[in-house]
């Protein structure tokens, strides 16, 4: 069992100023999640009547992309290709102090304690539209189609970023390349991605900049901190659709 000294950013509401909290949890056992570990400390505030620590969780097991947290200086904490809420507290050892703070990024302002508002990705996302399906009837079964080993396998690896913001929260420029070129890359390198594929790119950049998102400088710790291993080569490849797509529009 470890005794820890949690060290939370408290804040309000979005316009509350914030500040680093202490808050000291024991008895936790090195086999609890990292989110477990907050249930503990927040039914404690509970039952001292004081305001549970606000945090995003759905799905638990590195699905859903909602846990953003940033623990002691690292988007979802210590371990590489996890989220925080697939962090054991055996990475941790008894008497440790833990940072936890919100995602930074001012396209991601912080709503309350560690919860911040990534609307902006879904915007972008709604952006690239849609894809064309015909359903005249006549539909061809899409795994009619040949697709080259190598561009599925791209094209899946791209589709399995869960939009956590992890890329853009450890980006010192606080860019969304990462994302966005993974969300064109998943359709980019497919057939049926092609119909819509020049407005797409085109209307995602433009809404990714107009959300405030920083410039990318190939610095690559979004490679290094997405807990889905999503490539930097995804980023090279939006640009020449990009590219291609400036001319062709
Ligand atoms: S690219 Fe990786 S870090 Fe960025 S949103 Fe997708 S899964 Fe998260
Ligand atoms: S709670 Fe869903 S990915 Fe962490």
């Amino acid at each position: 069992m470890m005794n820890l000294t949690l060290k939370i950013w408290r804040q309000k509401n979005s316009n509350d100023k914030g500040s680093i909290v202490d808050y000291p949890v024991t008895d936790i056992s090195p086999d609890m999640s990292f989110l477990e570990m907050l249930d503990v400390l927040n039914q404690e505030l509970i039952e001292k009547g004081e305001e549970p620590v606000a945090f995003d969780h759905d799905c638990r097991e590195g699905i859903c992309g909602t846990c953003s947290l940033y623990i002691n200086g690292r988007a979802h904490g210590p371990s590489t290709r996890i989220t925080a809420c697939q962090l054991h507290m055996r990475s941790f050892k008894d008497g440790d102090t833990i940072y936890i703070e919100p995602w930074r990024a001012k396209a991601f302002p912080v709503i309350k304690d560690l919860i911040v508002d990534r609307t902006s990705f879904d915007r972008i996302q709604q952006a690239g539209g849609f894809i064309s399906v015909n359903t005249s009837g006549n539909t061809q079964d899409a795994n009619a189609i040949p697709i080259e080993k190598e561009n599925a396998d791209k094209a899946f690896d791209a589709a399995t970023c869960i939009g956590c913001g992890a890329c853009v929260a450890s980006c010192k420029n606080s860019s969304a390349m990462l994302f966005v070129s993974a969300k064109v890359s998943q359709f980019a390198l497919l057939p049926q991605g092609q119909v819509e594929a020049t407005d797409r790119v085109l209307n995602m950049v433009k809404q990714m900049d107009e959300e405030g998102f920083g410039n990318c400088t190939n610095t690559g710790a979004c490679e290094v901190e997405c807990p889905k291993g999503i490539s930097l080569e995804n980023i090279a490849r939006m640009n020449r659709e990009y590219l291609a797509a400036s001319f062709k529009g």
